[in-house]
């Protein structure tokens, strides 16, 4: 068992690189099953969700080789199961991705129930209602843990989706990329990485159009190939270390991003009073003076991340007045509340709205990390806070952001990372 210690109350201030997008990666690295030949991916983000998707492509048997750090070649020909298993699946919500890919390339897939962020019900009926729609045929119980879908032959179909789903659009498209005729997705998610997903599917030979639109057509090809192709920044860990630069009074300049992608972030620091620069794919984020107090709605893409909300919301428990966080996505994702309140936020929460009543000082605490996003709420929190934070759970956080300590670090941060017996360990 680990922890991050923080010594907080100290600016950030220097450079920071951001890795791959964790949220494309899991999907493209599932994705590499339906290839006829080797994939080269780069920009692979450094986080267990990414160790845990290889064991899950080695336990069907494919190839896997890191060429370095950041580049992976996965030779899938050697594939020859189609069930993944439970110890592996429990681990990371998106190995439901393998549900879409395996039954594209094989016509049968067995995937463990998935497991990942706790944040209130997390269904994929809108997943299983694409792949019935291409003709799979979907068991309606779930039996032994197992959630199965086998087609003789998919057919491209309409898919109205409704709710507006990342997972769901992503799965849809791994399913029917191969499927005879095309596929309409209509309230399609539009998420940066959804076009990511679609640019690898293409770069293999698919027939892909109007990915990061609400209206994406797929016309079905018989075989995909091997590819070469480079990972988007990751939106989520660049919008974190700007809400780190905000709540540490810093400047920090965050390289390797694409800045559209952070325009709704991007705006509502503005609206906070700091000062964002875009330069080519840098954005430099700064804070003089206190955080102005402002409303924040999540939404789908081009909307305001739900997966940024607990680290903007840090901020607004600090600002200089009442704010309100509604998440629209999630119907819990203010667990990390209580832990806030640990550190001295007053915060009030009433199911999808939390009221911040800024303070003008957190004090650190021992805290835990409920989820990834929590938990790097938990981070900011630290970091801005006068005196030591302690955070548990810290697996979570390692989930899903890369050399999260050294890059602190290489800012300022006085961060790092203990060992704890656990204990139900025995004594000597
Ligand atoms: C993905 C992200 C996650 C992010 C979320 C919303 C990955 C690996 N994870 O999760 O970090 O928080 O998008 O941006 O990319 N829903 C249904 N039925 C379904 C599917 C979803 O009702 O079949 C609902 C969900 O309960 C939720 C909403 O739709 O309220 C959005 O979920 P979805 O976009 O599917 O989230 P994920 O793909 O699981």
């Amino acid at each position: 068992m680990s922890r991050y210690r923080i010594e907080g109350g100290r600016r950030l201030q220097g450079e920071v690189t951001i890795g791959g997008a964790k949220n494309s990666a899991v999907a493209i690295i599932p994705a590499v099953v339906l290839s006829d030949g080797v994939c080269r991916i780069e920009n692979i983000p450094n986080i267990s969700d990414i160790f845990v998707s290889f064991e899950i492509l080695k336990a069907l048997g494919a190839q896997v080789r890191m060429l370095d750090p950041s580049t992976v070649e996965i030779d899938p020909r050697t594939i020859c199961s189609h069930v993944v298993p439970h110890e592996l699946a429990r681990n990371m919500r998106a190995s439901y991705y393998f549900l879409g890919s395996l039954l594209g390339k094989f016509g049968v897939a067995r995937v463990s129930m998935p497991g990942g962020c706790n944040f209130g019900l997390r269904p994929i009926d809108q997943h299983l209602k694409g792949f019935t729609a291409l003709g799979a045929t979907v068991p309606p119980m779930i039996e032994n843990g197992m959630i199965e879908a086998s087609a003789t032959h998919l057919i491209g179909n309409s898919i109205y989706l409704d709710v507006v789903s990342v997972g769901a659009t992503i799965n849809i498209m791994l399913a029917a990329v191969k499927a005879r005729g095309i596929t309409i997705i209509e309230n399609a998610a539009k998420e940066p990485h959804i076009v990511d997903v679609a640019n690898f599917l293409n770069a293999m030979g698919a027939d892909i159009r109007g990915a990061g639109t609400d209206v994406i057509k797929i016309c079905g090809v018989p075989h995909l190939y091997g590819t070469s192709y480079s990972i988007i920044p990751d939106q989520i860990e660049a919008g974190t270390f700007m809400a780190a630069a905000v709540a540490t009074g810093g400047d920090v300049l965050i390289k390797n991003v694409v800045p559209k992608h952070l325009e709704s972030i991007s705006a509502k620091l503005q609206e906070m009073g700091a000062t964002v620069e875009e330069i080519d794919d840098m954005v430099r984020v700064r804070m003089d003076g206190p955080i102005r107090h402002c409303n924040v709605k999540t939404m789908p893409h081009p909307g305001f991340p739900t997966d940024m909300q607990p680290q903007i919301s840090v901020l607004l428990a600090m600002a200089d007045g009442t704010s309100a966080v509604t998440d629209t996505v999630w119907e819990n994702r203010f667990r990390y509340v209580d832990e806030l309140r640990r550190m001295g936020a007053q915060a009030q929460v009433n199911g999808k709205v939390a009221v911040f009543e800024g303070v003008p000082m957190l004090t650190g605490a021992p805290v835990k990390a409920y989820d990834l996003r929590a938990g790097a709420a938990m981070v900011i929190a630290g970091l801005a806070a006068q005196g030591r934070t302690e955070i548990d759970d810290v697996h979570y956080i390692e989930r899903g952001y890369e050399y999260f300590i050294e890059k602190l670090r290489g800012l300022g941060a006085e961060i790092c990372r203990v060992d704890i017996p656990s204990p139900y360990a025995k004594r000597a």
